[in-house]
């Protein structure tokens, strides 16, 4: 008898997770709360909310349910795993993912910056600035060369974090933050840091606390407009793998950052076990930490998740009852190329409610569903970022194609995309 499983979430990033979950001959039965028309497909979708912990015990409760794994950061950094874990019969209920100390990795980047401090992980030197300390916080900035990185402390869905070349710019952000509340609570503390020029990957592990995996590491395209311009968004694409990051590189990741990490958690009592999204900035091949997240990233999951070849289920099990030791990971060789299909107008306003077309089966690439609903028979948009479309190639070249070709069948008024996913990574040499 398998295992009745539940995935928190309704992006494109629990799709992923859920789909491959649904391949385990473990999974008994698969729920996913909220989900979306994607996850309807092949597991049960729950409506209820993430920050619901009343109501997800409950389920939990009700339908037997002992693995719960948790896609998004925020139900973590409000505590889901201590609230579960105190309630009468769910003393035993296995959870992927972080109690409220651990998550703070991600919570508070104050806390996850003395973290790196304290235990060796190379990071970007920054300084910490309160409303008490604006003076200092603006009179720090002018005696610094740009370009200047301000970061909130707190979580901002992403866009808590600035960087200009204008020190006027950086003083008057710096302001609106600590005494304007520009992100509400999250910018009561603001970390104003050095810049790393590099370029940037994601590198994920899998941890029990004291073991781990490393799951395939990703590159994900942040910005809205070829050639990495205009505004931040969640995320335009991903490749995996990524070939500047093999080899001794990915070797002194694991030294440097990945045992350190874990290491220190262990050391400072925190009883960490879930996924662990390490950001790093690769400077002239050294790496650096740019940020920790306490979950999988999006869309990185999209492509990273597909390339893995064993049991999920497997491993989160052995994730969360402490049994990782001695397991390992296989891993297809293959590239996985994911675009992001966006609604018009994202990160800025969009429309929703536009009816998609051309999601059906296909020989090539795997669709899933982020930002959608069902309408009477129709799938519509329901978000800015709407579909992942992931492919895989015998190398980069291919994989791309077999993404762009698959989305030529998509349509719906005003979709956009990056076509340029994967063009720097063609280009680069090492
Ligand atoms: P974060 O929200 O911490 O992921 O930051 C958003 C993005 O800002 C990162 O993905 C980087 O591209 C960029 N970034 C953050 N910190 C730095 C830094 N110290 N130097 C250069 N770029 C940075
Ligand atoms: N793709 C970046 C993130 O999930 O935070």
């Amino acid at each position: 008898m398998g295992s009745n499983i539940m995935v928190l979430g309704s992006g494109g990033r629990e799709h992923a997770l859920a789909w491959k979950i649904a391949q385990s001959k473990h999974c008994e039965s698969l729920f996913v709360a909220p989900g979306n028309p994607g996850t309807a497909s092949f597991a049960t979708n729950i409506a209820l909310a993430v920050n619901d912990f009343n109501a997800i015990a409950e389920f939990i409760l009700d339908n037997n349910i002992s693995l719960l794994v948790v896609g998004p950061e925020d139900p973590l950094v409000n505590g889901i795993k201590d609230y579960l874990l105190e309630i009468e019969g769910l003393e035993k209920l296995k959870i992927v993912g972080p109690g409220k100390d651990g998550a703070q990795l991600e919570g508070s980047k104050d806390f996850s910056k003395q973290f790196m401090l304290k235990h060796g992980v190379p990071t970007a030197f920054s300084e910490t600035f309160t409303k008490e300390t604006i003076e200092e916080g603006l009179k720090y900035l002018a005696e610094q060369n740009g370009p200047f990185v301000l970061k909130a402390d707190g979580l901002a869905a992403g866009k808590g974090v600035i960087i200009t070349d204008n020190l006027q710019e950086a003083q008057k952000n710096l302001k609106e933050m600590l005494l304007e509340s520009r992100f509400g609570a999250a910018s009561d503390r603001v970390l104003i840091e050095q810049y790393l020029d590099g370029i940037e990957l994601s590198v994920f592990v899998l941890t029990d606390g004291e073991n781990y995996v490393i799951l395939p590491e990703a590159k994900d395209y942040k910005r809205i407009g070829e050639q990495d311009s205009g505004p931040n968004t969640g995320g335009m694409g991903a490749i995996s793998p990524v070939h500047f990051a093999q080899g001794d590189f990915l070797k002194k990741v694991e030294k440097q950052v990945v045992k350190p990490t874990i290491a220190g958690l262990k050391k400072d009592g925190i009883d960490y076990r879930g996924f662990i999204f390490i950001g790093l900035m690769n400077i002239k091949g050294d790496p650096f930490v740019i940020e920790y997240n306490v979950r999988m990233g999006d869309p990185e999951t999209e492509a990273v998740i597909p390339r893995i070849e064993s049991d999920l289920v497997e491993l989160l099990e052995a994730c969360a009852s402490r049994n990782l030791a001695g397991k390992t990971i296989q891993i297809t060789k293959k590239t996985a190329a994911t675009v992001v299909m966006v609604a018009g107008g994202y990160p800025n306003e969009y429309e929703k409610g536009n009816v998609i077309s051309g999601l059906g089966e296909h020989d090539k690439g795997i669709i899933f569903q982020a930002g959608t609903k069902s309408v009477g028979g129709d799938i519509v948009t329901n978000g800015g970022r709407v579909l992942a479309v992931t492919s895989f190639g015998g190398n980069l070249q291919e994989a791309l194609k077999n993404s762009y070709d698959r989305m030529e069948g998509i349509q719906w008024k005003d979709v956009y995309f990056r076509k340029d996913i994967g063009q720097d990574l063609l280009n680069y040499k090492n």
